[in-house]
């Protein structure tokens, strides 16, 4: 549990978090959307890839930085890593006096696309926590029967990201030839369950050309924060231009370069490690 009273109010900023720049997708689809807000925003660059790391690694990074952002204090916290969000959710609700006040990026899309009706078969790519999870399976099983979902692991591709290899020649070939497996041939739409993945957009559209919906949960998570925000009266009506932090637990130039081509070059990084703190 964090240590302080947890008192939300709309001028206390948003915090998000993710092993590493992932996140960012998710934080500037919710900017994009909702200009006045502030947020908090945590990449665990010390323990990326959580795809790689066991559930019982995943919920212990992920109840110590929820308790970081609490503290500071956010008003929401938004998990923006599908790892995390398929196996950490319930810690980091457990360690909220609220449980409400923790989105994760899965139960949006999954709501999303249920609700829709005209997809059945729906590809998935994901890192090998979250596949071997089968959190999206069981969740779309529960919420739309119908849907049949071919979920294929990508483990090259977060690490790929983070080092930088996006919009190349490499992270397209990497793309495709993951893309080419027979185990997701004839799906309809593809959701990319992965926060990095929205990075490599152009790499998955180019192999799809158009024939396959691709299915940006940045987008989707950053409608479900708005309407979080304004079910509970806590959307920042002020008209003071907000003011965002980022930090890492363990510095990273590509870090510091997507989140400025992100945020417009206004950010300052700050190297933070929760695990040496006394
Ligand atoms: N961005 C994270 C996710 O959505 C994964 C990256 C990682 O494996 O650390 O799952």
């Amino acid at each position: 549990m964090s240590s302080g009273k947890f008192n939300p109010k709309a001028s206390h900023p948003i915090g998000v978090f993710d092993s590493g720049i992932g996140g960012l997708t998710v934080a500037k689809a919710i900017s994009d959307l909702l200009p006045n807000e502030s947020l908090i925003y945590f990449g665990d660059t010390a323990h990326m890839p959580y795809g790689e790391k066991s559930p019982h690694a995943i919920k212990s990074y992920s109840e110590k930085i929820a308790s970081f952002l609490i503290d500071q204090p956010c008003k929401l916290i938004v998990i923006a890593c599908n790892s995390a969000s398929a196996t950490a959710f319930r810690q980091v609700q457990k360690i909220l006096p609220d449980k409400h006040f923790v989105i994760n990026v899965i139960d949006p899309v999954v709501q999303h696309l249920s609700r829709d009706g005209h997809r059945r078969k729906i590809g998935l790519i994901g890192t090998k926590r979250t596949v071997s999870s089968a959190v999206y399976k069981k969740k779309f099983e529960k919420a739309d029967p119908d849907i049949q979902l071919k979920s294929l692991a990508t483990p090259l591709l977060a690490p790929m990201i983070e080092e930088g290899f996006f919009n190349n020649k490499i992270s397209r070939t990497i793309v495709h030839s993951y893309l080419s497996n027979p185990h997701l041939a004839h799906i309809e739409s593809i959701i990319l369950a992965c926060t990095h993945y929205p990075l490599i957009i152009n790499e998955i559209s180019s192999f799809y050309k158009g024939k396959v919906e691709i299915i940006n949960s940045a987008e989707i998570v950053s409608l479900a924060v708005k309407n979080f925000l304004d079910e509970n009266s806590l959307l920042n009506k002020s008209s003071k231009a907000p003011g965002h932090k980022f930090f890492v637990s363990d510095y990273t130039s590509s870090f510091e370069e997507t989140a400025k081509i992100f945020f417009g070059g206004k950010i300052k990084l700050k190297e933070k490690n929760l695990w040496n703190e006394k």
